[in-house]
């Protein structure tokens, strides 16, 4: 069942063009207008939309968290995310404006379904992001939009996760064109550039030679920091993630903006930390912040690891590693810049002898608190 592969991590993380090209199919016609006909929430609720929440955990989180970017940019609704697990202690302001999103693979993560289950007694409509067909969240939502990953088996989420960008960019390309806003060149870009990304999502798969190789190289370390910025910042929360659960290595992702504030401290001799960095096209002032912070560290003894879109020449003197990324739109990088994430922390889970699949401690599915 494992299709050849060693793990089922790794029949999962090559399946990913094919997850997200199926996430996509059916959902944006040849005019680039998006039909997402199983969301059964009428245009006109949706219209009358006032705040969005995105509730979820772990690695289904961190595509909220991106979401937020995107729902804002696209939509100009004020987006807020949050942990589950936190969402209902804090007795958040909820009400039939506010559309709150419940992201799950496994549809039965029971903080998450505690989540929804208390924003719908406030009156707001729930929107599901699931994996799994008939499951609780689902079932308990007012409506669902579909990943169509196929089944994850290994614990850590790599397929899924895309999926759930890029069902959380359908939505909020969706809630665009409901209210109407102005569909200026820059989202049809994305939607064209989206429609085709499962082959960027390829192109990277078939460049990860050098990534296993690092990681091999980085095995008896302790310590590996991520960097970010913009959608780059829940990536390297992301990879951080990844890393903890399969590597049990100590791993933390931080807002490259916030370096100064604490984090820089921790750099030392050859300590590896991994930097995404953002577009060098349209968000020059961030990129050119990042490059800056990569000399910082570098100076101060860090083996960076470089994670840069292809044709980004500026990064090259810094970068100790250089990992190469296809060009996407900015809103959309997380979508291969995760990849090579998910395949370091595979193989240094396997350079240490870890259980790929079934790491210590986790279970696939949380249904408790
Ligand atoms: C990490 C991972 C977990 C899950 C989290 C939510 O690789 O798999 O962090 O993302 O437990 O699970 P779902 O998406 O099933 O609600």
């Amino acid at each position: 069942e494992k299709g050849g592969y060693d793990y089922f991590m790794l029949k999962e993380i090559a399946e990913q063009p094919k997850a997200v090209a199926d996430t996509l199919l059916g959902r944006i016609d040849a005019s680039g207008s998006l039909t997402l006909d199983e969301v059964r929430i009428s245009p006109r609720v949706l219209r009358e939309v006032d705040k969005v929440v995105v509730v979820a955990c772990g690695t289904a989180f961190h595509a909220g968290l991106i979401a937020k970017y995107a729902i804002e940019h696209w939509t100009r609704i004020p987006c807020e995310v949050e942990l589950a697990s936190e969402f209902r202690y804090r007795d958040p302001i909820l009400d039939a404006q506010t559309l709150v999103i419940a992201i799950s693979q496994s549809g039965e993560t029971m903080d998450t379904l505690m989540a929804l289950r208390h924003a719908r007694e406030q009156g707001a409509r729930v929107l599901a992001v699931c994996n799994t067909n008939g499951s609780t969240i689902p079932r308990e939502s007012d409506a669902v939009l579909y990943t169509h990953a196929g089944p994850e088996v290994a614990v850590a989420s790599t397929k899924a996760f895309l999926t759930q960008l890029v069902a959380c960019y359908l939505v909020a390309l969706y809630l665009g064109q409901v209210r109407g806003t102005k569909w200026g060149d820059e989202i049809q870009a994305v939607v064209r550039d989206l429609s085709r990304i499962s082959y960027e999502v390829e192109r990277v798969l078939a460049t990860m030679e050098p990534v296993r190789a690092l990681a091999r190289s980085l095995a008896a370390k302790n310590t590996v920091l991520f960097l970010g910025r913009h959608v780059g910042y829940p990536v390297a929360l992301e990879g951080a993630l990844k890393l903890k659960e399969l590597a049990y290595m100590h791993a933390e992702g931080f807002a490259a903006g916030e370096l100064k504030h604490g984090p820089i401290a921790l750099i030392e001799e050859d300590l590896p930390v991994v930097v995404v960095v953002p577009s060098p096209k349209g968000r020059s002032v961030l990129h050119d912040k990042i490059v800056s912070n990569i000399q910082e560290i570098r100076a101060r003894g860090a083996r960076t690891v470089v994670i840069a879109e292809e044709g980004d020449e500026a990064v090259v003197p810094y970068a100790d590693h250089l990992i190469r990324i296809p060009a996407t739109p900015v809103l959309l990088q997380p979508l291969v810049a995760t990849v090579p994430l998910q395949v370091f922390a595979c193989e240094l889970a396997t350079a240490r002898g870890n259980e790929v699949d079934q790491p210590r401690n986790l279970a696939k599915s949380v249904t408790v608190e």
